[in-house]
């Protein structure tokens, strides 16, 4: 069946994710943000993507943050790509739009809060907001080892897309899945989206493993697997504990994806420019005057957070995640101390 997407948010990824879809003949439309103004203008002049140096393809229809409501007339499926700051108000935008018959992929990666300000999944804040407006449009987790540079240019990877009802994933599936970006239709939407959300916080501890070594001329690598292994153990007890599966942690959707965060990316660049010496609020701050976004920092307090919760509900241990209580410190502590030996002391984590 031909589709017609729209993408919002045309950022790395909004705009990455047109090139499946178009592969597969669909009608796409990338909708912008107020902030992507130069990047659509690029995009319209047939010029290189400045996020994926990728040239984007004709085909695509574009539209200003003004035309939302038009970018969504008529369309079957949508896929909200903005980064987790952006995460509520394009949602809360967008959902008057939403027709019965789409469905909603997310590939923002995070956490929101629900009413009570206990910490969800994204997936579920979209259910939430959407339920509140009498919207029952089905949501579908995007997740898996995919850099949005890498599937702009067609090089090959394989994705998730997971959602509670199995046909609205094999929807998913059918209207991405391509032979370069090989799309498995998935059941576990929860833990889909925890890993895709915290990956991100443990690719910083990976990341300051790389800027160990980038610093002292010496490798980490022993550090890095001991991390990488926590990471995965971590990832999947807090997984377990939301109804998601260790099968899905352990597989594309966790290891694969916690692996191409940890070899490039925001997340990691930060966690190696913190392993060279550099103060984490100082990085961070730099980064962002670059306009990097490093969304592992916030899912580090959200990701703390959660785990106090589910102490509480008596679901976890506390002591099972000393890797996440060392990089929410790491992240959190203005006076920490960025040597190679605390930080190679505060990573050496055995429960
Ligand atoms: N880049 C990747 O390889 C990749 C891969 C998988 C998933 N993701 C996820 O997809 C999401 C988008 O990532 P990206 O790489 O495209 O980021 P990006 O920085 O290239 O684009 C961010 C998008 O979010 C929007 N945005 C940011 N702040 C906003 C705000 N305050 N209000 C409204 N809109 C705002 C921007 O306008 C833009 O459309 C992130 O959650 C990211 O984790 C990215």
């Amino acid at each position: 069946m031909s589709e017609v997407l729209t993408i919002l948010g045309a950022g790395a990824m909004g705009s990455a994710l047109t090139v499946p879809a178009l592969d597969n003949g669909h009608e796409v439309r990338l909708w912008g943000t107020r902030l992507d103004d130069d990047l659509l203008d690029a995009v319209d002049a047939g010029r290189a993507h400045p996020r994926t140096g990728v040239v984007g393809d004709p085909r695509v229809r574009t539209f200003r943050s003004d035309r939302l409501a038009e970018a969504l007339s008529g369309a079957t499926a949508v896929v909200l790509a903005v980064s987790t700051e952006g995460f509520e108000d394009v949602l809360a935008a967008t959902t008057p739009h939403l027709r019965p018959g789409q469905f909603l992929g997310l590939t923002t990666k995070g956490f929101g809060e629900d009413r009570d300000g206990r910490i969800i999944v994204l997936t579920d804040r979209a259910d939430a907001v959407l339920g509140e407006a009498g919207c029952r449009t089905p949501i579908v987790a995007i997740g898996g080892p995919c850099k949005a540079n890498e599937v702009a240019a067609r090089r090959p990877t394989a994705a998730v897309h997971a959602a509670v009802d199995p046909a609205v994933a094999a929807r998913s599936h059918d209207l991405f899945s391509t032979p370069v970006y090989a799309a498995a239709a998935h059941h576990d939407r929860t833990g889909v989206e925890v890993a895709a959300a915290l990956k991100n916080v443990y690719a910083i501890a990976l990341g300051v493993c790389h800027g160990m070594a980038d610093a002292g001329g010496e490798p980490f690598h022993d550090l890095n697997a001991l991390v990488f292994t926590r990471a995965v153990a971590e990832m999947a007890a807090l997984s377990v504990a939301l109804g998601g599966e260790t099968d899905t942690v352990t597989g594309l959707a966790g290891v694969g994806d916690l692996q191409v965060t940890a070899l490039s990316g925001r997340n990691r660049v930060y966690g190696a420019r913190i392993g060279a010496g550099e103060r984490p609020d100082e990085a961070l701050r730099l980064m962002r005057e670059a306009g990097q976004t490093v969304e592992g920092v916030p899912a580090a307090t959200s990701a703390a957070r959660l785990r106090d919760q589910l102490v509480a509900d008596g679901a976890v241990d506390r002591d099972g995640f000393p890797l996440l209580a060392a990089i929410e410190e790491l992240v959190t502590d203005p006076a920490v101390d960025t040597s190679v030996e605390a930080l190679a002391r505060r990573l050496v984590v055995v429960p």
